[in-house]
């Protein structure tokens, strides 16, 4: 079985993607500092696909402890890395923390692939890097934008050192530029906690709909969209793990046109904010009260993917709608005990 090392494995969509990869005979290799996930992910991917993934918990802006993590473990083949620290407004408040994390974590990682000889990673980015984009759906030859935030920052930069190792080492790399990852595996036994009053909107609303916030705010109904909300490209969290599976084969298979490919991971669908909320009610027969408030600050007006790059070279499209990715967000919120 072919090693293929998870950064962030324990978090949420990188234990979705361990799990496809189990499914597909891969032995993937957890890492993770555990900041943001709990070991018990482990005993939930173990339920789910009866392979307990190996798992060690590393400090990833630790050089050493990477060295030594890749000695112990020369099989590894390929490498998808997901972690990070991903809040916009803490990355606001906190910019050296993010930018340390996100990018030290990323060099160390880097360096260790070169050191042992590993080509091929799988990069997790984000449709922030359009920021704005001029046209819709965008595709990945829109230009790169300043970022709004600090995260967005890391996203960038992290896909530019990627792309420039790949000119004079012997990594090969994709970055997967992910619009708004949502829902859960349809087990409901693994899937996102946030801490606190939640900033994503699904963790928002079904919160609201078991009656933990009064109501949902919707930042901003003047926007210059069909109904005045902004539009996203929602995508099933388990599409996009499966997304990471095409990427890691073609790179292992040696079919990469360059050294260095973008692919957007989305539906190619934009949804309003308030087709969102109606789609949920649809979707789970619970109501959700809400508000208009004025715009967020740092929002974009209306992002969503053209995706027919992916299809084409990764041969991967999304297979799940809104009511999969509704019913399974409500399900495992059903399941969460603990919310301040
Ligand atoms: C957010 C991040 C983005 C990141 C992406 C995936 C921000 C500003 N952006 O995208 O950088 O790449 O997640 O992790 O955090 N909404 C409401 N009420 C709410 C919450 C959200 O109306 O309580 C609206 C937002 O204005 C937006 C849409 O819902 O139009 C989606 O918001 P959210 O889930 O936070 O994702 P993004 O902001 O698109």
């Amino acid at each position: 079985m072919r090693k293929i090392l998870v950064t962030g494995g324990t978090g949420y969509i990188g234990s979705h993607t361990a799990i496809e990869l189990i499914n597909q005979g891969y032995q993937p290799l957890l890492i993770d500092n555990l900041s943001n996930s709990k070991m018990d992910r482990l005993d939930q991917i173990e339920k789910i696909t009866g392979v307990r993934p190996e798992f060690e918990k590393i400090e990833m802006c630790d050089g050493e402890q990477m060295k030594e993590l890749f000695s112990r473990h020369q099989d590894i083949e390929a490498v998808i890395h997901f972690a990070a620290v991903l809040q916009v407004g803490e990355s606001v408040e906190k910019p050296l923390f993010y930018y340390r994390n996100n990018l030290v974590s990323t060099l160390n990682l880097l360096d260790s692939m070169n050191g042992s000889g590993i080509r091929p990673i799988v990069f997790s980015s984000s449709c922030t890097v359009y920021g704005n984009p001029d046209t819709l759906p965008v595709t990945e030859n829109a230009p790169v934008k300043e970022a709004v935030s600090p995260y967005g920052n890391t996203k960038k930069m992290c896909e530019d050192i990627i792309r420039d190792s790949t000119i004079s080492t012997t990594i090969q790399a994709i970055s997967l530029r992910y619009f708004n990852p949502i829902g859960n595996h349809l087990s409901a036994l693994i899937g996102e906690e946030p801490h606190g009053e939640p900033t994503h909107l699904v963790p928002y609303l079904t919160q609201t709909a078991r009656g933990i916030r009064p109501h949902l705010n919707i930042f901003g109904n003047d926007y210059n969209t069909p109904d005045g909300t902004c539009l996203r490209d929602y995508i099933h969290v388990v599409d996009l793990a499966k997304a990471h599976i095409a990427a890691i084969e073609r790179l292992l298979d040696n079919k990469q046109d360059k050294n260095y490919e973008v692919f957007n991971i989305g539906t190619g669908i934009g949804y309003s904010v308030l087709e969102m909320v109606q789609a949920f009610e649809k979707a789970t027969g619970m109501p959700v009260p809400f508000k208009f408030a004025p715009r967020r600050s740092g929002d974009v007006e209306a992002v969503y993917a053209d995706t027919h790059a992916a299809e084409k070279s990764l041969g991967w499209k999304a297979e799940l709608g809104l009511e999969d990715m509704f019913r399974s967000a409500w399900e495992w919120e059903q399941t969460l005990e603990h919310h301040s």
